[in-house]
């Protein structure tokens, strides 16, 4: 769309060369007002919506694989023939028009109704699903079984006072002030009625009862269930420390964690941030755009070496410190009161607000107790179903064998915790499908977005492509010779590539 509010790009009714739009190629125009994205794949070519349905990405400039498009921003994957969202992200279609070629010309015509795509369902599906968890997985795995057209019921229990949220937003625009209330909730109220989710919030579910397959929830009722998924998710780490539960001291993790951070940052003036971690620099990001003066206090040398190396760790250091945030690292808080943060190295920092961002743990009490095999996370096997036949997990508590890495892995990466939700719904439905995604996270930071494929606890080698310093960089970690993991910034089609090319190995 050009500044004018026009669409740009040429008339596609009108119709274009077909010699404009090579094999594997794409091109965006227009139809009236509808921005429209034409996609050459063999033979054919297709029409659909050309902006992504996740944050409204530009598809043209993504990458094309078969009859699929994925987005540049933050990996979703859509077919070409339907707009399915094959991928998240993304968990809405796009829209599809109907494309005529004649001589040597391509015309696109009317916009298609959509098709169905749900899997043929399985003899004998469950007659009960329940979920326990409204994050990201559980919200997929629901958004998933009725997109399978599963008839059965789904009851979905989450502690949260709030319907599933986008929460990655939540440290980001959201805490920037810069995303509106109604951009947080995944879907509005209608969603579950509509499509008969029987969502319960406030349902904090105390225990799991796999013999006879039924959930006991804190005030004393039961949900039985035929299959179960656990979506836990994670809990932020509070370290403690005098003063850890004062009232100016916040975790971040729920919208109500977010906004009670935004209250207190609307008179605050000094913001103390322990953990240089993703979610402590995007506060950090977040609280300069509402004008908080920012020091952030962590242990490590560089920030988020461990993760990105240290080249790269410099460079998101250098992002922070040019809007104005103070490190102060290899230090740590010692005692927090209510107005300062005291330091081990002996200083003291002023502070009216302290956000703790030192990482999480997964919630693995319920799954503990009720005896299934935990190892550092809920074991699952590909097909993601835990020890206990018939109960799966997905997200941030899940440890899967990975077959990309040849381990088995945990991650708390939202993209990750939405496509096993999908994968697991599959296989409550009795699909017997293995979840081989190529985690995929990012991250933003002030208008830097970083993007990482991949999954890579060590490596010997980093190979830089373009230059990290001018935030224009593809960052290969490997080990061997092989690429486990990469990072990058501004380079969304080799990223993409990337991550095809991971899909295809295995260890
Ligand atoms: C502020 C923030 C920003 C983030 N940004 C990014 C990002 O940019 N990119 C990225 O890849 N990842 C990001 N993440 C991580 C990402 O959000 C998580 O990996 C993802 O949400 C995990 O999904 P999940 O479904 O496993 O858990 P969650 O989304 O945490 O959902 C867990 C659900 O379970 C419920 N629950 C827990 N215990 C019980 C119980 N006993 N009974 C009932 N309900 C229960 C909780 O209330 C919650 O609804 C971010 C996380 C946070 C907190
Ligand atoms: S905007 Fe397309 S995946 Fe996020």
């Amino acid at each position: 769309m050009a500044d004018d509010g026009k669409p740009t790009g040429p008339d596609l009714a009108k119709g274009i060369s077909l010699s404009d739009i090579p094999d594997g190629g794409m091109l965006a125009g227009h139809v009236g007002g509808d921005e429209i994205l034409v996609a050459r794949h063999g033979r054919e070519i297709f029409a659909v919506g050309a902006h992504c349905s996740h944050y409204h990405g530009p598809l043209a400039e993504g990458l094309l694989v078969g009859d699929t498009v994925r987005c540049p921003w933050h990996h979703a994957c859509f077919s070409l023939r339907t707009g399915e969202p094959l991928h998240p992200p993304a968990l809405s279609a796009i829209d599809c028009w109907s494309v005529e070629q004649r001589d040597g010309k391509v015309f696109v015509k009317d916009k298609q109704a959509p098709k169905p795509t749900a899997r043929p369902l399985p003899a004998n599906p469950p007659d009960r699903i329940v979920i326990v968890g409204g994050g990201a997985a559980g919200f997929a795995a629901a958004e998933m079984l009725r997109r399978q057209d599963y008839k059965g019921s789904i009851v979905m229990l989450s502690n949260d006072e709030a319907s599933p949220v986008d929460r990655p937003n939540l440290s980001k625009d959201y805490l920037a002030g810069n995303a509106p209330e109604d951009w947080i909730p995944l879907r509005g109220d209608d969603f579950y009625k509509d499509n008969s989710i029987d969502l319960r919030l406030k349902a904090n579910v105390a225990a799991i009862d796999p013999r006879a397959k039924e959930v006991a929830l804190g005030d004393g009722g039961k949900v039985p269930y035929d299959r179960l998924l656990l979506a836990t998710g994670a809990e932020p780490v509070r370290l403690q420390l005098p003063g850890a539960d004062l009232a100016h001291v916040y975790t971040l993790r729920s919208l109500a964690d977010s906004t009670a951070i935004i209250a207190c940052a609307k008179t605050a003036k000094r913001a103390v941030v322990i953990g240089a971690s993703f979610i402590g620099l995007e506060v950090a990001a977040s609280l300069r755009a509402r004008k908080v003066e920012v020091h952030v206090v962590a242990p490590e040398k560089r920030p988020m070496e461990r993760v990105l190396g240290p080249a790269m760790g410099d460079l998101v250091r250098a992002m922070h410190e040019e809007k104005g945030v103070i490190f102060h690292l290899e230090d740590q808080p010692v005692a927090i009161e209510a107005n300062k943060v005291t330091l081990k190295s002996g200083g003291a920092l002023e502070a009216d607000l302290v956000i703790m961002g030192v990482g999480v743990r997964p919630r693995l009490v319920l799954a503990a107790n009720a005896g299934l095999t935990i190892d550092r996370g809920l074991v699952v096997n590909a097909r993601l179903e835990t020890s206990a036949p018939g109960i799966f997990a997905a997200g941030d508590i899940a440890k899967w064998p990975d077959p990309h890495s040849g381990q088995a892995i945990r991650v708390e990466h939202w993209v990750v915790a939405e496509r096993q939700g999908q994968t697991a719904a599959l296989n409550m439905l009795g699909h017997g499908v293995a979840f081989d995604a190529v985690p995929f996270f990012w991250s933003q930071h002030y208008d830097v977005p970083i993007n990482y494929v991949g999954h890579a606890e060590a490596w010997d080698e980093i190979a830089v492509e373009g230059d990290i310093g001018s935030k224009d960089c593809l960052v290969r970690y490997k080990q061997k010779g092989r690429t486990l993991a990469v990072a990058s910034i501004y380079r969304d089609v080799a990223s993409l590539q990337a991550e095809v090319a991971m899909e295809r190995e295995r260890a």
